[in-house]
């Protein structure tokens, strides 16, 4: 949530800055700056809107020679997304230049006591607290003068910051928000994700919590909390930097549904052996440990939980170990009751989601185990698990989710076959059955895409005038139900509400009236008859139904008005092939509708605040 970006090196900062600012406007886009040492002062531009206007503003003024610069786009949390309160903010007298992201809880009482100290602010925002506190609290040194700051802070924060008396330096610090930074012959860059910075480098340093950075004439410098010097070794990172550009796609969205295939490949294949075992690296559970877990619990957000939500069904059918979930920011502050016979699977793409992130910390603290499911490598979460789980799907732009979820989907496949395996619930036959019917998904998700895809586009014109819409399902079609709804309201802004099939007669049916869109999901061979039950009941009140199921389910979808037929596979994989067509029917929608697909309006794809 909100982007940020630095450039120190032999050339103009501002090409960079704009550059790199493109490539994290999926974080936010409500406004957006750069901040350029110049000869005599910091000089900030900056504008509400998006980077183009930002770009147009730029060009309107006078050539910046500058070489050192930092740069925000952002997701407004504390103040309207006008002019003013853009990042960069600068200090009472221009001294330091701050951008941020993550929010400071303290800063009404910081802004009272600098206020009373004689200080004016610009802005409503709270980073112009740090500004200010910086100059406040200016001794000369640079790194020492961030130090002594950002002790003050109680929140989150990811800073980079200039001070006018050292135009070749930059210094960032970060906790609770990431900030990676690489360098090469042209200079040093920074962001807060690795995709701003991949076409430059691939071999990155993450910022430790409450580390700080010097970037100082081409030459990078960490210090620990406690002020040491200290070494620090880069991360290679095999993310192609074509994974992250839409090749000749419309929108990201299209182009990371179409990458599913692959996603999922890349995920699975490398954790089945030769013998066609399931097998996990740094992965910290053992088999002792397994047998004595009474209990899992799912946390995530948004999407994350969706994929939760499928996982929850599977894992309990594969391990007969009761399992919930949980939403992070319900868990967080619910005081769970965890032990260490509890596993805690905590789910997300980015690996900085704050309350994700949040619920992983107090599972750890209450001495649970954990296995995080993450996309991001080295991201908080992923550092902060007992055990991770990468999700290979490679970068992901579009706000809205589709090849992360099916990843976290396919892991959590692979991580009920495993537990159901070590507690010797599978045969060898009924292992190889499933090992081999997950090897056959991406195939299978490879056609269903090619299937399903002009027929979504069609169905599409079914939904763009409607301002409602149902989604419906029984068991894991309930679980895709959810995401289904999620991906068109999303994205198109259509209302939609997903339900369990059976529970719509306790109220919302009357909502249904003649011309009511129903998407009745029902792979699921074992609920099917009950689940056209429920198809039937909306029929008789008017509505239009789009029904999703398998070939063998086909003859008896005579009630339904628009039928969809995926591949057959194990029934509890169906749900992966389900949710395709109802990503590409919520891309298609928006698209139809004339919606900002890959940018939806009031969201951001990595939410670092709670
Ligand atoms: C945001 C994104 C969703 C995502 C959710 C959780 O709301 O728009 O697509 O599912 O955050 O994000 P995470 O990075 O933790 O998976």
């Amino acid at each position: 949530m909100c982007g940020i970006v630095g450039y120190a090196g032999k050339h103009h900062a501002v090409p960079y800055l704009l550059e790199g600012l493109e490539k994290l406007e999926y974080r936010g886009y409500d406004s957006a700056g750069i901040a350029v040492n110049e000869p005599d002062a910091i000089r900030v531009i900056k504008t509400r809107g998006r980077i183009g206007n930002l770009e147009s503003l730029i060009a309107s003024q006078r050539h910046s020679d500058a070489t050192v610069g930092i740069g925000h786009t952002r997701w407004a949390t504390h103040g309207k997304p006008n002019d003013v309160n853009a990042h960069p903010h600068l200090s009472e007298h221009g001294l330091f230049c701050v951008v941020h992201n993550g929010i400071i809880e303290n800063y009404l009482s910081l802004k009272a006591q600098l206020i009373a100290d004689g200080f004016h602010f610009a802005s409503e925002t709270d980073t112009e607290v740090i500004a200010h506190l910086l100059e406040q609290n200016y001794d000369g040194d640079f790194v020492s003068t961030v130090r002594k700051t950002v002790a003050m802070l109680e929140g989150a924060y990811a800073l980079c910051i200039l001070c006018r008396d050292f135009p070749d330096s930059i210094v960032c610090t970060r906790w609770a928000s990431p900030l990676v930074m690489g360098k090469n012959s042209d200079g040093v860059f920074l962001a807060s994700d690795v995709t701003a910075i991949l076409k430059h480098t691939d071999d990155v340093f993450y910022l430790d919590g409450r580390e700080i950075a010097l970037i100082e004439n081409g030459a990078l410098t960490f210090f620990g909390p406690d002020g040491a010097a200290g070494e620090k070794q880069p991360k290679h990172i095999d993310w192609s930097v074509s994974a992250a550009q839409k090749d000749g796609y419309e929108h990201f969205m299209l182009k990371e549904i179409m990458e599913q295939p692959k996603a999922i490949q890349d995920t699975v294949s490398p954790r089945i052996s030769s013998d066609k075992r399931i097998v996990f690296e740094n992965f910290h559970l053992t088999d002792d440990e397994i047998a004595h877990l009474n209990r899992i619990v799912i946390v995530a957000c948004g999407s994350a939980f969706h994929a939760g939500e499928v996982g929850r069904y599977v894992l309990e059918k594969m391990t007969r170990i009761p399992v919930e979930t949980a939403i992070a920011s319900e868990f967080r502050y619910r005081d769970p009751v965890l032990d260490s016979h509890t596993l805690v699977i905590v789910i997300s793409q980015s690996g900085e989601t704050a309350d994700t992130l949040a619920g992983l910390r107090l599972a750890n603290e209450k001495g649970a185990k954990t296995v995080c499911i993450v996309n991001v490598v080295s991201s908080s979460i992923a550092n902060e698990g007992g055990s991770v789980i990468y999700t290979h799907a490679g970068p992901e732009i579009a706000v809205a989710t589709t090849k992360a979820y099916s990843a976290q989907v396919a892991v959590l496949y692979l991580l009920s076959g495993y537990i159901a395996d070590r507690k010797g619930l599978l045969t060898d036959d009924a292992r190889k059955t499933y090992v081999d019917a997950l090897l056959k998904l991406p195939d299978l998700i490879d056609q269903t895409l090619r299937d399903c895809d002009d027929q979504m586009k069609k169905f599409a014109e079914l939904f763009i005038p409607m301002e409602h819409a149902y989604f419906i399902g029984r068991n894991l079609d309930y679980a895709c139900a959810m995401e289904a709804s999620l991906k068109l309201k999303e994205i198109s802004y259509i209302h939609s509400e997903a339900y369990a099939a059976g529970e719509l007669k306790h109220g919302t049916i009357s909502l249904v009236e003649k011309g009511t869109l129903v998407v009745a999901l029902a792979a699921c061979s074992d609920v099917f008859g009950k689940t056209m039950s429920n198809i039937k009941e909306v029929k008789a009140r008017g509505a239009r139904v789009l029904c999703v199921s398998t070939s063998e389910n086909a003859a008896a979808m005579n009630e339904v008005d628009f039928k969809v037929i995926i591949p057959d596979t194990l029934p509890l994989f169906a749900v992966t092939l389900e949710v395709l067509p109802m990503q590409l029917l919520g891309y298609y929608t928006a698209k139809s509708r004339g919606c900002d697909i890959d940018k939806p309006r009031n969201l951001a794809k990595s939410v670092t605040v709670e």
